[in-house]
């Protein structure tokens, strides 16, 4: 999926997604949509913890969801948005990067998918979106290849 309508079907259901984030600490929230091979969207929210450093990131649960349903090897592209609600919507005009932990869960799945997945990275407001290969974001990855786990 490269194309803009495509992009921004996925970007919208990461933004649907982030109005489902439990975020009541940072106020920040953050949606992730996966599209899988098969064309299905898988989504994921920030959902914190009063213990701060618990805090699970969108693109973690997300991860996590399709890891769960045996498809951590059909991940095709990533949404990612974030910003702070203001009633219905989110602010906030810069493209949201997923941090380092998640880049590195990312990469898991891609890896086990044998794609240098397209991570599009949105802002809030929708004003800004910034696309990126896996392999930008997070080069020189150490993952299942390393261990002898993929070819
Ligand atoms: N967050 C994510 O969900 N994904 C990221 O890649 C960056 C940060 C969340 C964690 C926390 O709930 C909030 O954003 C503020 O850091």
């Amino acid at each position: 999926m490269t194309d803009t309508t495509t992009r921004n079907a996925l970007i919208a259901a990461a933004r649907d997604a982030a109005s489902r984030a439990y975020a009541p600490y940072s106020g920040f929230h953050v949606g992730a949509a996966l599209l899988l091979k098969n064309g299905d969207v898988v989504t994921g929210a920030n959902v914190e913890n009063a213990s701060y450093g618990l805090t699970l990131c969108a693109e973690t649960a997300a991860v996590a969801k399709i890891a769960n349903e045996g498809w951590i090897g059909e991940l095709a592209e990533v949404a990612i948005v974030g910003g702070r609600p203001d009633g219905e919507a989110l602010t906030g005009s810069d493209p949201v990067h997923p941090c380092g932990r998640c880049r590195q869960i990312l990469n898991e799945a891609a890896e086990r998918s044998q794609t240098d997945i397209l991570v599009h990275c949105a802002s809030g407001d929708d004003s800004a979106v910034a696309t990126y290969k896996l392999s930008e974001l997070l080069p020189a990855a150490f993952g299942p290849k390393d261990l002898g786990l993929i070819d």
